[in-house]
């Protein structure tokens, strides 16, 4: 099946050779939000649960919910069930998920704030999810990865700093724009606590780490060298030293015309590209033989049927020159049904006999 890269160590998991820089003929495939609320056995076991952070920290529920996807699609990876609001939490900062109003943080607005966030009881906090990470490690077949996370540090601290989600980050723009080294405290703190976690992770089994940059997008480029490439470039260099052989995906979501830099400042192993990406210039902007990950968009999926197997094919053969790992621009929206999720996945499996 390899074409590409002859004599490479070889993996029985494809994900992990593609993140080698093989290329496999048919790409391995895995989805964002793979584990959610589109599925009916993941509600099941949500409800079962109480709240979304229960779930979260329960182990014997996050690690059924993680496995859910890949038994139902048989996908190439697992992603560990938790969220990269985690990390705050276990920080000490008060965090709720609202039905239909998403995660709510007691804000965090300045550097006189910070005293409130504490490293010391982030590893009791985050142990139910490395015994999850331990369980679903124990738990999948042989070629299966299994993939850890965190939020990219600028993003999670947007959520922090606005107390909520939303799409301008203007609070933490706010604060980074007129304190900017009072910002860095904060992303310094989390850059420590997101090489605590994922190291967490790795020693329970995680073979790979995704960092989620979901808000990368409208920094001037000053700022997203400062707040994005450089954070992520810093906890990328401290995983290679600690866990070298562990490759990185980063995610920078919108990072439009900065993506080739940040892939090569951040250090990364591969990126994942979003679905407003202009394939084409992926493909002539970034380094040689880095692979990439991407990049249907979701609504392709809730539309389903032919066009969604026409723009599949778009992309696998857009992307043909890198290794590739096939998967969303982002993440599957709720009311996605699941028959088209079933249906891609035979696609992808059955690819390149039946390309459309
Ligand atoms: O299947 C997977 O991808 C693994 C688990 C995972 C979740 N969140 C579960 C989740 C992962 C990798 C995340 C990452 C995450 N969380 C991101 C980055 C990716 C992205 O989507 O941009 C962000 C920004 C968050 C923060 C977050 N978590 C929000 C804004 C929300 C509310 C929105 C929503 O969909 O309800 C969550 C909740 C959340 N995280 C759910 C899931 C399955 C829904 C919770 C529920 O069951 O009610």
């Amino acid at each position: 099946m390899v074409d590409s890269q002859i004599g490479a160590a070889m993996s029985p998991k494809p994900l992990l050779n593609v993140l080698q820089g093989q290329r496999e003929t048919r790409p391995p495939f895995w989805f964002m939000r793979q584990a959610g609320r589109y599925l009916a056995e993941y509600r099941a076991v949500r409800e079962k649960a109480g709240s979304f952070l229960d779930l979260v920290y329960a182990p014997d529920l996050a690690t059924e919910v993680t496995l859910q996807p890949v038994e139902r699609l048989n996908t190439d990876a697992a992603i560990l069930f938790s969220d990269i609001l985690i990390v705050p939490h276990a920080l000490g900062q008060d965090l709720d998920f609202r039905q239909g109003e998403g995660p709510v943080l007691d804000p965090i607005r300045s550097v006189k704030d910070l005293h409130r966030l504490s490293h010391q009881r982030l590893d009791d906090r985050a142990a139910p999810v490395y015994q999850t990470v331990r369980q679903v490690a124990g738990a999948l077949p042989d070629h299966v990865a299994l993939i850890g996370f965190c939020g990219g540090l600028w993003t999670v601290a947007s959520y922090m700093v606005a107390g909520r989600g939303g799409d301008d980050q203007a609070a933490a723009k706010a604060w980074a724009f007129s304190d900017p080294e009072g910002f860095d405290a904060l992303l310094r703190i989390l850059e420590d606590a997101s090489f605590t976690y994922l190291m967490g992770q790795i020693k329970a089994g995680a073979e790979v780490i995704q960092i989620f940059e979901s808000w990368a997008s409208n920094l001037p480029e000053p700022a997203f060298e400062r707040f994005v490439i450089e954070p992520t470039r810093r906890l990328v260099a401290r995983l290679k030293d600690a866990a070298g052989d562990v490759p990185i995906i980063g995610f920078p979501r919108g990072a439009g015309p900065l993506l080739g830099r940040f892939a090569e400042r951040s250090g990364v192993d591969a990126v994942s590209l979003d679905s407003g990406m202009v394939l084409s210039f992926a493909d002539e902007t970034l380094p040689k033989g880095l692979a990439v990950q991407g990049n249907l968009d979701p609504q392709y999926v809730v539309a389903g049927g032919a066009l969604m197997e026409k723009e599949a094919t778009r992309i696998l053969n857009a992307l043909s020159n890198h290794p590739h790992i096939f998967n969303l621009g982002h993440g599957f929206v709720p009311y996605t049904p699941v028959d088209h999720v079933e249906r891609l996945a035979a696609f992808l499996h059955g690819w390149p006999d039946q390309a459309a």
